[in-house]
C-alpha cells in the first residue's frame, strides 16, 4: 500500500490506475472515497470485495461536471435547479438511468435508477477530469466502520489490501453527501447529509419529502422501497441446485451440471469476484431469452459470495408484484 502525497504526478498515476481498472482511495469534500471505473464490472466486484459488503448496495458514480451527469441519468427539472445549486458539491442525486447507460449494472446493484454527484474537491475533480470514465465510489471504510476523513483512516482500514491512496489532507466537510431521489416532481430525501433540508427547500420552493425508512447502515439492505425497485428477474429462481430440471435455464458457478438448455456461466473457474461481475447482467440474459425458471448452483458463501447469495435469495423470495 501507498500512500501518496496529492501532485500532479500522483493525479495523473492515480487516473490512469483508474482506467486500468484498478481501485483508488481520493479525497472528496465530504469524506475519502474508494473508486474505481464504473463502467468496468469487474473492477465493481473487486470493489465490493475489498469493502467486505455482504450485500451489493448501489454505489454513488461521481463525474467531474454536471453534463456528464445527464449521460447516465435523466435530468428532471427538480435535478437542473439541485445540480445548478449545489454541484460541485455534496449532494447526490438519484435519477432514472439513461436508456442507453453503460454504467456496470453491478455499480448500480441492477436498479434502472442511478446516483450521480459532482464533488466539490479540486484533486477529486482533477482525478475524475483525467480518469475520463465514470468513478464509482463508496466511503473508502471497511464495511460496517466508519467514513474515514484522513488518509490514514484508510489505510487502517485496509492495510496492504489497498494499492493506491491519494492523500489530499483530511475532508473539509466530513460526513457524507445529501443523497436526494430527483425522478420525480418531488424531491425526497433519502439520506441526510452535508447539504441541508432546509438549503433544499429554499432553492425549489417547496417542500421536500423524507423517505420513510432511510438508513445508514451499508450492511443492511435499504428501505423496503428500494428493495422493491430492486431488479428481480421474472423468471422463478430456485437455488443451490445440484441438477436442472425440464424446462429450467441454468446459472451455473464452476463447472456446469449436465444441461442442454440456456444456461449462463458466473464463473468457470469458481471465482467469486467474475461471478459478482457477470450476476446482474447474467440474470438479464436469461430474462431477455425468456427462460421461466432458474436453477442455481450452490455458491460457497465466503467472501464475495455472500453478498452474491444475498441477492440470489431475493430473486428467489415470493414477489407479491410480478413486474
Ligand atoms: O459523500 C459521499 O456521498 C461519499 C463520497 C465518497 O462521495 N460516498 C458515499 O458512498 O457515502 P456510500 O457507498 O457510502 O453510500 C452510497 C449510498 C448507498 O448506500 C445507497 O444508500 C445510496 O447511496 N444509493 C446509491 N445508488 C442509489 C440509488 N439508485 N437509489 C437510492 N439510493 C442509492
Ligand atoms: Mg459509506
Amino acid at each position: 500500500m501507498t500512500i501518496r502525497p496529492t501532485s500532479t504526478e500522483t493525479i495523473a498515476d492515480a487516473a490512469r490506475y483508474l482506467r486500468q481498472g484498478g481501485l483508488v482511495a481520493f479525497p472528496t469534500e465530504t469524506v475519502y472515497g474508494l473508486g474505481v471505473d464504473a463502467t468496468n464490472a469487474m473492477a465493481v466486484a473487486a470493489l465490493y470485495a475489498a469493502k467486505g459488503r455482504p450485500v451489493f448496495n448501489p454505489l454513488i458514480i461521481h463525474v467531474p461536471r454536471p453534463d456528464l451527469a445527464w449521460v447516465f441519468g435523466v435530468p428532471t427539472p427538480v435535478a437542473r435547479a439541485l445540480a445548478a445549486a449545489f454541484w460541485p458539491g455534496p449532494l447526490t442525486l438519484v435519477l432514472r438511468k439513461q436508456p442507453d447507460c453503460w454504467l456496470a449494472d453491478l455499480a448500480t446493484a441492477g436498479l434502472d435508477t442511478v446516483a450521480i454527484r459532482v464533488p466539490a474537491h479540486r484533486t477529486a475533480l482533477q482525478i475524475l477530469e483525467q480518469a475520463g470514465c465514470p468513478i464509482a465510489a463508496p466511503s473508502a471504510n471497511r464495511s460496517g466502520r466508519v467514513s474515514p476523513t484522513t488518509a490514514d483512516h484508510v489505510a487502517a482500514d485496509f492495510g496492504d489490501a489497498l494499492e493506491f491512496i491519494v492523500d489530499g489532507g483530511a475532508t473539509p466537510v466530513g460526513v457524507e453527501s445529501t443523497i436526494v431521489d430527483a425522478t420525480g416532481e418531488k424531491a425526497v430525501l433519502l439520506r441526510a447529509g452535508a447539504v441541508t433540508r432546509a438549503q433544499i427547500e429554499r432553492v425549489l420552493g417547496a417542500a421536500v419529502v423524507v423517505a420513510a425508512e432511510t438508513t445508514h447502515d451499508e450492511t443492511k439492505p435499504a428501505s423496503p422501497g428500494r428493495l422493491a425497485s430492486h431488479y428481480a428477474p421474472r423468471a422463478a429462481v430456485r437455488l443451490e441446485a445440484q441438477a436442472v430440471q425440464d424446462g429450467e435455464a441454468l446459472l451455473a458457478f464452476g463447472p456446469p451440471l449436465t444441461h442442454t438448455g440456456a444456461m449462463q456461466t458466473l464463473s468457470l473457474r469458481g471465482d467469486l469476484v467474475e461471478a459478482a461481475a457477470n450476476l446482474f447482467a447474467m440474470l438479464r440474459a436469461l430474462d431477455t431469452i425468456g427462460a421461466q425458471s432458474i436453477a442455481v448452483m450452490p455458491i460457497p458463501d465466503i467472501g464475495l459470495g455472500e453478498a452474491i447469495n444475498d441477492r440470489l435469495r431475493r430473486a428467489a423470495a415470493p414477489r407479491p408484484t410480478k413486474r
